[in-house]
This record gives structure tokens, sequence and C-alpha cells, in this order.
């Protein structure tokens, strides 16, 4: 096929373009992508490869780990470790951050990652994915700790994720727009097949899990009863609700069609402000969400603007088409 653009080449034009692309930066998310191909790889292969099932051990949420889990988190930090270009990692499966060890060259750079998002659709043959996110580390005199990485998302230098869907696909903001890369199975390689994706601003489809209806806040019933009064309601229109149960498969969609996405805070647990993890989940969704002009706040707030006290703290979200995004964080505002 003629007139494809790989990842590889997408990357360079950028730094020659923008200037502001650097060699290692560009080394570093072109490493994570074949990662991701690794991962896919293994995920395709599912009971073939004996990937399926429990790996018999929690992560430091205390939820059950997948071999997948395990699997894809070890390539993750396999492929990331020698390349020199960064200081340290962390990710969803590891309590505490994970230093280059002493034999590599350090970088400049701090990876985080979820390496495989939508644990309960890993041995059900769902669409399924990886996210991350790149901040800079910023004191360089000093080793890396817990502390180097609580920076608020607009600090991020690239986000993206994988889905391994029917396709497998690589997105990528380096903030200058959001592109999408697929993966040619028989060349292996990523081949750009979407530029400059755009949220609509306004849309009918929302996602949200509502078997936790009874324990929203007030603001978000008030939003999502308007939504189910559809035509005969405050919204004079009908809206159509999907839920994957993937945060990276209902966010792909999103970024094709328009929709919003949400995983409020509820009141059954106040020491729990929502579920996903702001740092390697939430964040780099965001940094993708709003470059691809797109909103995500966590009711009251932009995500970008938070400023991180923990590494897997968690929090509320509230992502997609701005129309929405703006009014459910205006209820937020009104209701207190
Ligand atoms: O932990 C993250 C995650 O798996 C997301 O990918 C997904 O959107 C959500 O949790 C699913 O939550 P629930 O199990 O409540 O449907």
């Amino acid at each position: 096929m003629q007139g494809r653009i790989t990842l590889t080449q997408y990357l360079i034009e950028q730094q020659r373009q923008h200037n502001s692309l650097p060699a290692d930066l560009r080394l570093l998310i072109e490493v994570v992508a074949r990662a991701c191909k690794m991962i896919s790889h293994n995920v395709g292969k599912g009971a073939l490869g004996n990937f399926l099932g429990s790996a018999g051990s929690e992560n430091v949420q205390g939820e059950v780990q997948k071999k997948l889990d395990v699997v894809s988190n070890d390539i993750l930090l396999e492929a990331n470790e020698w390349g020199g270009n960064l200081a340290a990692m962390a990710s969803e499966e590891l309590e505490q951050i994970h230093l280059i060890p002493h034999r590599y060259p350090k970088g400049e750079y701090l990876l985080l990652f979820d390496p495989l998002d939508g644990s309960s659709n890993i041995d059900v043959n769902v669409s399924i994915g990886t996210i991350f996110s790149v901040l800079r580390h910023t004191d360089k005199t000093r080793t890396p700790d817990e502390q180097s990485f609580l920076q608020a998302g607009t600090q991020q230098v690239a986000a993206g994720y994988a889905v391994y869907g029917p396709q497998t696909v690589f997105v990528l903001t380096t903030g200058h727009g959001v592109h999408c890369f697929t993966l040619d199975r028989e060349l292996g390689s990523w081949v750009l097949t979407q530029s400059n994706m755009r949220i609509p601003h306004a849309t009918h489809e929302y996602a949200i899990n509502a078997s936790n209806a009874r324990h929203w806040h007030p603001p978000v019933q008030r939003y999502i009863n308007e939504l189910l009064m559809g035509k005969d309601g405050e919204r004079k229109q009908d809206f159509n609700m999907r839920w994957v149960a993937s945060m990276v498969a209902d966010v792909h969609r999103i970024l094709n069609r328009g929709g919003i996405f949400m995983y409020p805070a509820d009141q059954r647990d106040p020491t729990k402000p929502g579920r996903l993890r702001l740092m390697y989940e939430a964040n780099p969704i965001a940094f993708i969400v709003e470059q691809a002009h797109g909103a995500a706040t966590n009711g009251q707030q932009r995500i970008l603007e938070l400023m991180p006290t923990q590494l897997h703290e968690r929090v509320a979200v509230f992502l997609g088409s701005k129309d929405e995004v703006d009014r459910v964080t205006r209820y937020h505002h009104e209701m207190g």
C-alpha cells in the first residue's frame, strides 16, 4: 500500500515540524508502542498461551491480578528499562515506583502506566487496553521517588493508550492533536489511520455503570435522570447508553463519535473519590480528550489541574463531549 505513514515516520516528522519532540521522547514512545505490540500478541493468544485466569495475587488496590495483568506489566517494565530514556516508572500493578536498574543509563522522563485496563473483560474476549503517561523528571540531581511523580496532568509531555480489540490501535498525543495508529499484524508495524481526532461537542450517547445509581450524589442523579427522561423531559431528546467496562474502549468510541464517560464518586465510601486512578488512567485520558477538543473534570475541576497527593489516588471522572461534561460539572457547582 502506497503512502502509508508508520509511527516512526510520524514521530520523526513531528520532531522536524514542531521541534518540540526530543529524540529521547520519540524513542521512549516507540518502545512503549513496541511493548503494546507484544501485549497485543499475548492477549490474542488467550487460552492458547495459558494467559487467562487469575495470577493468584493481589495488586496494591487489593484487586485480584489476572495472569495477563502480570505479563503485561512485566513486558512494559522490561521493554523500558534499558533504553536510557527513563528515570523511573510507576504502574497500577506496583505499590512502589520502579527505579531503572544501576546497570542501565538513566534519562529525564518518568513513565506511568496501567498495563491492562478493563480487568473484568480479560477472560471474556472483550476489548481491553494499555494506558500510559509521560512526565519529566524535573530535578535530575535527585534519584526519583514517589514525590517526583506527583505532578499535575498539565505537565504530561505525552500520553496514549492501546486498545486490544477487533483491531489493535495505538492512540497518541504529544500535545499536537490526537492521532490513531492501527497495528498491521502481518508487517508488525503501526500505521497512521486517523489524524487529529475530534470529539464533537454535542452527543446523544453516555456511558456509566448504572448499577451504582442508588449510591450516586444528587448532581449525578439529576443529570442521569434527565438523560433517561429523553424526549419527554427537560432535554427534549433521547439518549443512548453504552458501557463496555473497559475505559479505553469506551473512550475510543467517544473519540470516534462523541459521548460522555462517567465514573463518579458515590455515597458509599467518602475515602474513595471514584474508582479510576488519577495518575495513570484519568490524567492521560484527560490529556487525550482535551487535545481532541473534549473536556474532562472530576465534577468540580479540570482533571489536568488536580495536584496529586499519592501515586495511586483515585478520582471521579466525567469526560468526553464538551457540552455534556460542562453541563454535569455545572450541576455539581449548582448543587454543592
Ligand atoms: O479499573 C478500571 C476499569 O476497569 C475501567 O477500565 C472501567 O471503565 C471500569 O473499571 C469498569 O468498572 P465496573 O466494574 O464498575 O463496570
